[in-house]
């Protein structure tokens, strides 16, 4: 048993840093930081719209999704070469590692590289490569998850999973990401159909700018097993009840739902309101180069802006992510030992 009351509340910054925990919800192409835009782009000597660094960081001030969306494309046209998906991966892992991230699991956008004329192949085999060197450096276990852009078409999201067959061995998964209103998930209905019957896992985004609807949409007609941001849902009690009774886990992520507008400041976010509905909900980072910090940062201003998060509602949040990932259930089992051992020394203190 965790006590969680002798934890006094000064102490939950310190371990929400040092307590292990999962990330499930983080684009890689969004942990581009602008200094290795600049370096991609020199090195494939490709001029960028942006005179400096600076300016481009000051670029990021989004009114909603699709003001992001359109300079997160821009920013990925940099990576070219298998080195340059290769980097961007090693710089998130060691990121990562620094926030005690033990389990990653990484969402990338085929499409926006292949696009552009690049092969999948150089695409997955540089991320892969950046998984595995994460497991042998930090021993963080990681895996990728392959998202069909929404705002294309299902052909070409059937094209694209077609594309990624040969490299099949390095997907976990698939998603769903991009311009969320006006594509609802059951315009993905055959495509995720098939990545079923190939034995990958099934995550969507749905309910960040979307309505409760879609996330129905996303349980009842792609048969997802997550939910990628799903705040929405609290618009609808009756769909709240049966994420709760589905024990239906949703990857929230605070910072980037300020910044592209779905709530106007942290002390407004309904996290609160989602724990306290029973949800399976843990904290993740989205885009951390573009909405202003990584997993730990999450955690640490989120609980900082909302005084009904308590040390309680920390365990919670990282036990979460543990129930929420794809891991095996050994693995699983050892990472909450930790995360209460973590519990209990604070509690101790
Ligand atoms: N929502 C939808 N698509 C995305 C996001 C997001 O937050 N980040 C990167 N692609
Ligand atoms: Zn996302």
């Amino acid at each position: 048993m965790i006590d969680f009351d002798a934890i006094p509340r000064a102490a939950l910054p310190d371990l929400l840093r040092r307590a292990p925990k999962a990330e499930l919800h983080i684009h890689i192409e969004g942990s581009l930081e602008p200094e290795l835009i600049f370096a991609l782009a020199e090195r494939n000597r490709l001029a960028l719209a942006y005179p400096s660094v600076q300016a481009l960081r000051a670029a990021y001030a989004f009114s909603d999704l699709q003001s992001f969306l359109d300079i997160y494309y821009a920013g990925a046209s940099v990576l070219i070469t298998e080195p340059d998906f290769y980097a961007m991966g090693a710089a998130y892992f060691a990121r990562a590692a620094a926030d005690h991230v033990v389990h990653a699991e990484l969402f990338f956008d085929p499409q926006t590289h292949t696009e552009r004329g690049i092969d999948i192949g150089v695409v997955i085999a540089g991320l892969a490569r950046a998984c595995a060197d994460a497991k042998t450096r930090y021993g963080i276990d990681a895996a990728l998850i392959l998202c069909f852009l929404r705002h294309l078409s299902e052909d070409a999201a059937l094209a694209t999973l077609a594309q990624a067959l040969p490299w099949r061995q390095h997907l976990l998964g698939v998603g769903l990401d991009s311009s969320e209103l006006g594509h609802p998930p059951q315009k993905f209905a055959r495509v995720f159909a098939r990545a079923r019957a190939l034995g990958l896992r099934l995550v969507a985004h749905a309910g960040e700018e979307g309505p409760p609807a879609y996330i129905e949409s996303a349980l009842d007609v792609l048969q997802v097993e997550r939910i990628d941001h799903g705040v929405r849902c609290l618009e609808s009690p009756a769909l709240v009840e049966r994420l709760a009774a589905l024990r239906m886990p949703l990857t929230v992520c605070p910072l980037s739902n300020v910044k592209l507008r779905v709530f106007d400041r942290l002390a407004d976010h309904k996290l609160p309101a989602l724990l306290d509905a029973g949800l399976c909900a843990c904290v993740n980072s989205d885009d951390p180069a573009y909405f202003g910090g990584y997993i730990n940062d999450n955690l640490v201003q989120t609980f900082a802006a909302l005084p009904q998060l308590g040390p309680a509602q920390a365990y919670r949040l990282l036990r979460n992510s543990f129930e929420a990932s794809f891991c095996g259930e050994g693995q699983r089992s050892a990472w909450i030992a930790e995360l209460d051992a973590a519990f209990v020394a604070a509690a101790q203190h």
